[in-house]
């Protein structure tokens, strides 16, 4: 079991892993996080195989404090008034991303918006100064179990998946932040979490809106789903699944050796058949072939192994609806 007592050796070692590709697990003041190097994508990817999601909903990205947030994300002034007052703490603003950031898409599931926080954990934030790294990091618990509080949790739940687990003893709050949509000038209260709304509506100086009340910007939120309030990004392009032939005028979404008939509008999620890879890869290359026209997307079959039933239940959705 790779749990080690946070010291500043272990938060270094744990500073390269991170730079390295692989997944640490580290403590919150909310729960535990399963964090990865949120610019790479083949990262990203880890933690949804760790974690077993057949589905990919995004992931919040963590930072030190509000310059390193700016970076990343636009930062209307009443987001920055949340920051300003409730930063670092477990409070996650949900903004329209910064595309030069380079947060993998796999992070956003291909949405112009982010989710970031500011952890106050001392943990937390050693470790984020530390690797220099926006860390995307989902509640350290394998999909459908309920997220972890303590270190031990973390090692039974996801055994060596990371590469390190970092012991800081129990979180404090045992619950997940608060996130809002704070992208427009209405602030959204998207998942009640360890800060209130009291103490959000204190910061603003004004009421916050639940989503589907008038003000609310955000349309794709389901109120009754705390938590799984994601969509994600839609082709324009109709989607033709287990394509076994390339027919006229559609684009290709290949995976392994690509049917004949391919020409330039195609686009391969891995020409190994890597599922990480292709994880990786799966939105931004529904943007490319969407970029290049086509009426119509043939998409090659993915096995419904590992992250290929997460990727499967994607492209089913892109098929279904539109
Ligand atoms: O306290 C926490 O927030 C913990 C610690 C580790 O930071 N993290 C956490 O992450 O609870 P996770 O992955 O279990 O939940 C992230 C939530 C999901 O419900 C997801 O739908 C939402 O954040 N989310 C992420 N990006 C979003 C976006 N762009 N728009 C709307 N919701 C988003
Ligand atoms: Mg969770």
């Amino acid at each position: 079991m790779p749990v080690v007592e946070a010291n500043e050796a272990a938060i270094d070692e744990a500073a390269a892993a991170l730079q390295a590709g692989k997944l640490v697990a580290f403590p919150t003041e909310t729960v535990y996080g399963l964090g990865a190097d949120a610019t790479n994508g083949r990262a990203v990817a880890e933690i949804f195989a760790a974690k077993g999601r057949p589905q990919f909903n995004p992931l919040i990205v963590h930072v030190p404090d509000l310059a390193a947030a700016k970076q990343i994300a636009i930062f209307p002034s009443k987001a920055r008034r949340l920051a300003e007052l409730l930063w670092p703490g477990p409070l996650t603003l949900v903004l329209k991303l910064r595309a030069e950031a380079g947060i993998s898409d796999l992070v956003t599931a291909g949405l112009d918006t982010v989710a970031v926080r500011a952890p106050s954990h001392p943990i937390a934030q050693a470790l984020l100064r530390a690797c220099g790294l926006p860390l995307a990091g989902p509640s350290a618990n394998r999909s459908g179990h309920i997220s972890t509080t303590t270190a031990a949790h973390v090692a039974a739940d996801l055994d060596d998946k990371p590469a390190l687990i970092l012991d800081g003893g129990p979180t404090v709050h045992g619950l997940e932040s608060t996130i809002v949509d704070a992208t427009g000038d209405r602030i959204v209260l998207l998942r009640p979490g360890a800060t209130t709304r009291e103490a959000l509506e204190q910061a603003l100086g004004e009421p916050v809106a639940s989503p589907g009340s008038s003000g609310a910007q955000s349309n794709d939120v389901n109120p009754s789903s705390p938590g799984q309030l994601t969509s994600h990004y839609a082709p324009r392009a109709r989607v033709r699944l287990n394509a076994t032939e390339l027919r006229p005028g559609e684009a290709l979404l290949a995976f392994g050796t690509p049917l004949s008939g391919a020409g330039s509008r195609m686009v391969n999620l891995s020409s190994n058949g890597d599922l990480i890879e292709a994880a990786s890869n799966l939105f931004s290359a529904l943007r490319q072939l969407d970029a290049m026209g086509a009426d119509t997307i043939a998409v090659m079959p993915v096995p419904q192994t590992g992250l290929g039933e997460a990727i499967n239940d994607r492209l089913n959705r892109a098929a279904a609806g539109r």
